[in-house]
């Protein structure tokens, strides 16, 4: 059966989804018989981030970088799911699927083209990307760094430079002037760890450095960065509901040994340096990381919600092969299932990081959460057992506000390219033609019930082999 979409030149279904509207008695009983069940005003929904889908961000480091031969598949963003085009049809989408929230970021280098030159047609751009948002009854969540620099900031050192602080508040003054009244979720920067890492570490990402001094620098005017955006939206912003965070991405780490000490000490070395330091900087102020201990008092107090990202779990050993990551390794359990990134399937995960963070006593937003994953066929699973483990900690007083599932579409997964798929909507990336998978139908039933239904986890808590 295939579903009344209302944009049948893009899309089709896999198989039938309710419509937004008209199922209401279906949902209600549905939804009295849910096993599992959220609050009414949670937020349901999907994020993306503006390089991975909008396409032909031609005037930012990543493009640059692609250019260069240096992503593992050999494709490069290009026109990526044209979603800077066709964002009214994908958000359709998304309302049809009876997703109340979604997550995008603000591309820089459009809005911002030449340092202090803030372009027109970018700003009523992303000014009509967030009315449509609301006229569908979506509540936006708006993401002001998501790990793109204009062209110009990257030729002038980005982030390692004390420079960037002032150049970043200057472009969030300026996005929330222009969007402000539209905004009420504001995250200031995606993954300042992963993002730090992974370009100044691993040399993975641009502008692909290798030193954990200037990894350290790079961390430290992140927080700064983070925190003058905080002041700037506080300042800026003409609604007195504002909530800003962080989107901060937090793993287990596990002694692989459990009998061995010296892993302990690698897993509580690599959970103090990925989890906790830069988000510990955010609320009291207090920096620890090789090469910048000490305080950084702009930082404190910037945070009204935490932005969780979770995704997987690391297994920890000492190795003394490893002398430049503190004779650490880690790595996913060899005995456990993955994804098509290699990463463990750990749904606990969620629930343990989600106890971690209630002790600082903020809302918790789940900013990104899901599964690489080409068939669609661990997804299904994945949501129901991860969920589960939300509403586990739900259950236990910890507050969250809302699920944001990565991703809406399938997109351009940075040095991974395209190969890894993350969509609960397919996208066939030469007709552009988007498909909504097994799991996006599945997700929708979620969303319109407000929880899970008894015969979901039956479906797949049951026998997923992951639970
Ligand atoms: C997160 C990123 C997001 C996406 C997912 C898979 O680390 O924030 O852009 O790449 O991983």
């Amino acid at each position: 059966m295939r579903s009344a979409w209302t944009i049948p030149d893009l899309v089709t279904a896999s198989s039938g989804a309710a419509p937004r509207h008209g199922c209401g008695q279906t949902m209600r009983q549905e939804r009295e018989s849910a096993a599992l069940l959220f609050p009414d005003q949670f937020l349901w929904g999907t994020a993306t981030a503006s390089h991975q889908v909008e396409g032909n961000n031609t005037n930012n480091d990543w493009w640059e970088w692609e250019q260069k031969g240096r992503i593992l598949d050999g494709s490069r963003s290009g026109l990526a799911c044209d979603h800077y085009r066709l964002y009214r049809e994908d958000f359709d989408l998304l309302a049809a699927l009876h997703q109340n929230a979604h997550r995008l970021s603000l591309e820089w280098s459009r809005i911002e083209p030449t340092p202090g030159f803030f372009d027109p047609d970018a700003i009523a751009h992303y000014r009509d990307v967030l009315e449509y948002l609301r006229r569908l009854g979506i509540e936006p969540v708006v993401t002001l760094h998501h790990f793109t620099n204009p062209r110009w900031l990257s030729a002038k050192g980005g982030w390692e430079t004390a420079e960037v602080v002032d150049a970043f508040g200057r472009y969030v003054a300026r996005a929330v002037d222009a969007f402000g009244d539209l905004v009420r979720y504001w995250v200031t920067i995606n993954e300042p760890v992963v993002y730090a890492t992974k370009g100044y570490f691993e040399a993975v990402w641009p502008p692909g450095k290798r030193s954990l001094r200037r990894l350290t620098r790079v961390l430290h005017n992140m927080i700064l960065g983070h925190a003058r955006a905080a002041r700037m939206i506080r300042e800026h912003s003409p609604r007195t509901d504002v909530q800003i965070g962080v989107a901060h991405h937090l793993r287990v780490f596990d002694p692989y040994r459990p009998i061995l000490p010296f892993d302990h000490f690698v897993a509580r070395t690599g959970e103090a340096l990925f989890n906790r330091a830069v988000l510990l900087s955010m609320l009291d102020g207090h920096f620890q990381f090789p090469f910048g201990r000490g305080a950084i008092p702009e930082g404190q107090d910037t945070l009204d919600f935490i932005g969780l990202n979770y995704y997987s779990r690391d297994m920890a050993t000492f190795d003394l092969r490893h002398p430049r990551s503190y004779f650490g390794s880690f790595f996913a359990h060899p005995d456990r299932p993955k994804t098509a990134a290699g990463w463990e399937i750990y749904p606990e995960g969620i629930y343990r990081v989600l106890k971690f963070l209630a002790r600082f006593n903020k809302p918790i937003l789940i900013t990104e959460n899901g599964v690489a994953d080409e068939r669609d066929e661990l997804r299904p699973a994945f949501l129901i057992t991860h969920l589960q483990q939300i509403h586990r900690a739900m259950q236990e007083g910890v507050k969250v506000q809302g699920y944001l599932h990565w991703s809406a579409l399938d997109n351009f997964e940075w040095s991974e390219g395209r190969r890894l798929r993350f969509g609960l909507i397919h996208v066939d990336y030469d007709t552009l033609k988007r498909t909504v998978k097994p799991s996006g139908e599945l997700y929708a039933r979620i969303c319109a019930m407000g929880g899970i239904g008894t015969a979901m986890l039956q479906q797949y808590a049951g026998s997923a082999s992951f639970a």
